[in-house]
């Protein structure tokens, strides 16, 4: 199949016009107070969050850079109580805590308490609140805080995936849940990641490794999980490609927070949209350098 015209339309137009911190290149580090940039707090935040349509008592899932915002009052700890007002105590905030960059089959331990979250500050603060639950994946862990967190986390690791229908990720999608990205562009959604595996594309894993779990509880789980590919031919995505898909499709909103761009994107809306087109080409979401045939 050809590719989607709405993403030959913006492979075209170049990359994504929006100034976002991406998980491949780490961006320059903004001081506190930076120039130009203008100081938000949690009330500020709040406002942003309602107004993009985040729904009170829903599931949530976020993704971030705080340095993205400027200048934070009460840096992360201002965006997650902010979150978690908007939430509300019905709602359920969810967090990715990965581990993927530091646990593998040559360091194969993930640790439920002590392995920090390399998916930003916000992420591993967050995971430290009281009450809050990590589930134990070795590499794409998620924290959640609020109604039903607990059973939001269960079995992540009896997965032989990282992102299985019945994991966290396809749960968010069947709650009818939501992702918030705060200053960090589709590079980083890990749901589309879920739609691959979920649309079974043929190159997505290349390896099994045998990882272990130390729980809080100082349990030793072993884990044997699929790992997703890091073949040079298919590892590259171009996810933010996809962008004008799910604009055409109602499934993305915008707004802006201090300096960041701030998408609230429909997770069921994003996944029937998306699960169809990959089943049907599977090299959708490839990047320029291998999207051609091999
Ligand atoms: C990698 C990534 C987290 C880096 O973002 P970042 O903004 O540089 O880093 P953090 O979110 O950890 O925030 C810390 C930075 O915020 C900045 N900061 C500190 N206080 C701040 C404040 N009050 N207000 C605003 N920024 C502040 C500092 O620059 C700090 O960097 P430092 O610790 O080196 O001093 C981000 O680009 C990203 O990819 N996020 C998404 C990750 C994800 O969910 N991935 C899922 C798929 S893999």
């Amino acid at each position: 199949m050809p590719n989607h015209p709405l993403v030959s339309a913006a492979r075209q137009s170049g990359p994504d016009a929006h100034g976002d911190h991406t998980c491949d290149a780490p961006p320059m580090p903004v001081a506190d107070g930076a120039a130009g940039a203008a100081a938000i707090d949690k009330s500020d935040l709040a406002r942003c969050f309602r107004d993009i349509g985040v729904r009170t008592g829903g599931t949530l899932l976020v993704h971030s850079s705080l340095s993205a915002f400027g200048n934070v009052r009460g840096a992360e700890h201002a965006v997650i109580d902010a979150l978690l007002d908007v939430v509300g105590p019905g709602g359920l905030l969810v967090m990715p805590t990965h581990t993927w960059g530091t646990v593998s089959a040559a360091q194969p331990v993930f640790h439920e308490q002590l392995s920090p979250s390399i998916t930003g500050r916000i992420t591993e603060t967050f995971r430290h609140r009281p009450t809050a639950a990590r589930s134990l994946h070795p590499t794409h862990s998620v924290a959640a805080l609020g109604s039903g967190a607990r059973e939001f986390c269960l079995g992540h690791e009896l997965y032989s995936t990282p992102c299985s229908r019945s994991s966290p990720y396809g749960r968010l999608v069947a709650a009818g849940g939501q992702v918030l990205m705060l200053g960090v562009g589709l590079d980083c959604l890990t749901l589309l990641h879920g739609i691959e595996e979920w649309a079974e594309v043929p190159w997505l894993f290349n390896r099994v490794e045998t990882l272990y779990v130390i729980t809080k509880a100082q349990a030793t789980l072993t884990v044997v999980s699929r790992r997703h590919t890091n073949d040079p031919n298919y590892e590259e995505r171009d996810f933010p490609s996809l962008e004008p898909i799910l604009r055409e499709a109602g499934a993305i909103a915008y707004s802006t927070a201090g300096n960041a761009t701030i998408r609230l994107i429909d997770a069921a809306r994003t996944t029937d949209t998306l699960l169809p087109l990959l089943r049907e080409n599977p090299d959708l979401v490839l990047g320029p350098r291998v999207r051609t045939p091999l």
